[in-house]
């Protein structure tokens, strides 16, 4: 573990070391599996960025339970904002499932305000997002996280799945802008 990481022309110093990030899973899980009881949720994590927080949690739950990874991709099309959503892989039927988005972070919460209404169309029993992080200072859309790992301050981190320009990703601590 380092105090510091250089990623291309950044320097990040360390935020979130590997065990507070673990012992924060380790509460979600354990909240997740006492909610879940009986029922056999359907995990639905965000590419990339959740691959590792999708991995250990999933890793500490102890109910039945799904899990599928999809990819979230926008392109020019004919809507007010100039951009439409589209979710790549995203192949089961959600009808009366019990749905959890696994997300790394919430920042503005453009991402899950625009793919929620998708979901929510193909009518599940309940849909519930857990994030390992979100940023309150920079939200703008009212995403309310169900199982949240840590608020943090409005600044960009690197680590634990989330990239800078497409590094930084393999981190197993959360790295802060300096
Ligand atoms: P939102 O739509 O603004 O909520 O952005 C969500 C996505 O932006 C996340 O899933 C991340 O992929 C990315 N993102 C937001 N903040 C950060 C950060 O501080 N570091 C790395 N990626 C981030
Ligand atoms: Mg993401």
């Amino acid at each position: 573990m380092q105090p510091t990481v250089q990623v291309l022309d950044k320097k990040f110093e360390l935020y979130l070391s590997e065990t507070e990030i673990q012992d924060q899973i380790k509460k979600i899980a354990i909240a997740i599996n006492k909610d879940y009881v009986g029922r056999r949720p359907l995990f639905i994590a965000i590419l990339n960025g959740s691959f590792m927080f999708a991995s250990d949690l999933f890793k500490q739950l102890t109910i039945d339970a799904e899990l599928c990874f999809i990819k979230l991709a926008s392109y020019k099309g004919m809507t007010s904002s100039g951009q439409v959503l589209t979710a790549i892989g995203l192949d089961v039927d959600l009808f009366e499932k019990d749905i959890i988005i696994i997300e790394d972070i919430v920042d503005t919460g453009k991402t899950l305000n625009e793919f929620i209404p998708k979901l929510i169309h193909q009518q599940p029993a309940s849909l519930k997002i857990a994030a390992l992080l979100n940023k309150p200072d920079a939200l703008e859309f009212p995403i309310p996280v169900d199982y949240l790992g840590f608020s943090i301050p409005n600044k960009f981190v690197v680590g634990y799945g989330l990239d800078y320009d497409g590094l930084g990703r393999n981190f197993k601590e959360i790295y802060q802008l300096v």
